[in-house]
């Protein structure tokens, strides 16, 4: 029985990855476990824990006691919330996976998915298609613990054979769960107050280009990555992925097409800074040579998915 712990189960990637998780295998086998209550779409689809990753004791109880083989991490503080916070930002994404993998190690947990990010490339990184191993000095606290964070899971999983995979999220576009505190929440936003018929202040300049990705692409990525033969991967580090590059400007005409009436301007804030310094766009050639990576979501359909899935009544005001 390869039991598998979902920790930060609660959160943006969290319960649409659990409940994409359990319909893969079963119900019971995947494990959901949040600090905060248990996210309602979860309730009534299996297990959930309280857990605390920050407590590596527990941790390790709850691995042994439910024979966990598989663990998916995927607390961090994001890089908007981590900028106002930084040391705290730093002790949470770099202790969450020490912990993770070293009771990994202690309790022959076999693998492991932990989530990187775009944002461990900083401002000497090249805009256009930045490649796997493009030079980066990241401008954020978030960016420099997922870049520290990817050289973990290199070192665990040639140090100690632990099957440890991750993926460089783009900025990730969902109508289940809303986004925890990053750059890229605009993308998200801008569909709530659409469909409020609110007027959207879009934090970041019209021409912001950044790369992004619909969830659903996103998930399956992840499962398609952790089911690829062992063999087959060659990135001990994280993966880069793409999706779909666009500006404010772009999907604000998207939405435009299908809610005439909505309307956007553009004050940009401390967020600017962030975006600037990540990449227009991401090669991931690697990601589709190892296991086969395609996205299949491109800006009109995603835009078509979110306006059909939010209801004016899920949708939540983005007025500040
Ligand atoms: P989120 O903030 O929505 O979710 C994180 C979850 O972790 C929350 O439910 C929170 O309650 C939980 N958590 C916080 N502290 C905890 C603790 N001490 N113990 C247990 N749980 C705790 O974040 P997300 O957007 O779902 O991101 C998940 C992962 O994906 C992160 O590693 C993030 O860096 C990465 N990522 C996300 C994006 C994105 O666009 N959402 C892009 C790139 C990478
Ligand atoms: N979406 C994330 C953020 O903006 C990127 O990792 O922080």
């Amino acid at each position: 029985m390869n039991k598998i712990l979902v920790i930060g189960a609660s959160g943006q990637i969290g319960t649409e990855l659990t409940l994409a998780l359990r319909q893969h295998f079963s119900g019971e086998m995947v494990i959901a476990a949040d600090l905060k209550r248990e996210a309602d779409l979860l309730k009534g689809t299996g297990p959930f824990l309280p857990l605390d990753i920050m407590d590596k004791e527990i941790l390790r109880v709850q691995v042994r006691r439910h024979e966990i083989k598989t663990i998916y991490l995927l607390v961090a503080m994001l890089s908007a919330a981590g900028e106002k916070n930084p040391l705290l930002a730093w002790q949470l994404n770099m202790q969450s996976l020490i912990n993770t993998l070293e009771v990994a190690r202690e309790e022959s947990v076999t693998k492991v998915f932990w989530p990187s990010s775009i944002a461990v490339f900083g401002k000497d990184a090249p805009k256009q298609n930045c490649p796997q191993d493009a030079y980066s000095a990241p401008s954020t606290v978030y960016g420099i613990s997922k870049l520290t964070g990817e050289q973990w899971c290199h070192y665990y999983y040639y140090r100690y054979g632990i099957d440890v995979r991750s993926i460089r999220y783009p900025g990730l576009i969902s109508y289940k769960t809303l986004p925890g505190g990053g750059t890229t929440d605009y993308a998200i936003e801008i569909f709530h107050s659409a469909i409020r018929g609110e007027n959207y202040t879009c934090f970041l300049r019209a021409d912001q280009r950044l790369p992004m990705m619909y969830m659903d692409d996103a998930v399956r990525a992840t499962i398609e990555l952790m089911e690829a033969p062992a063999a087959k991967i060659s990135v001990r580090t994280a993966y880069n992925l793409a999706g779909i590059s666009f500006t404010p400007e772009e999907i604000a005409r998207e939405i435009k097409r299908l809610i005439p009436e909505f309307t956007i301007e553009y004050q940009p804030d401390f967020r600017q800074a962030i975006a600037d310094s990540w990449p227009e766009s991401i090669d991931d050639h690697i990601a589709a040579r190892d296991w086969g990576w395609k996205p299949s979501f491109n800006l009109k359909k995603m835009t078509e998915e979110m306006i059909h899935h939010i209801s004016p009544g899920l949708a939540v005001s983005t007025k500040r």
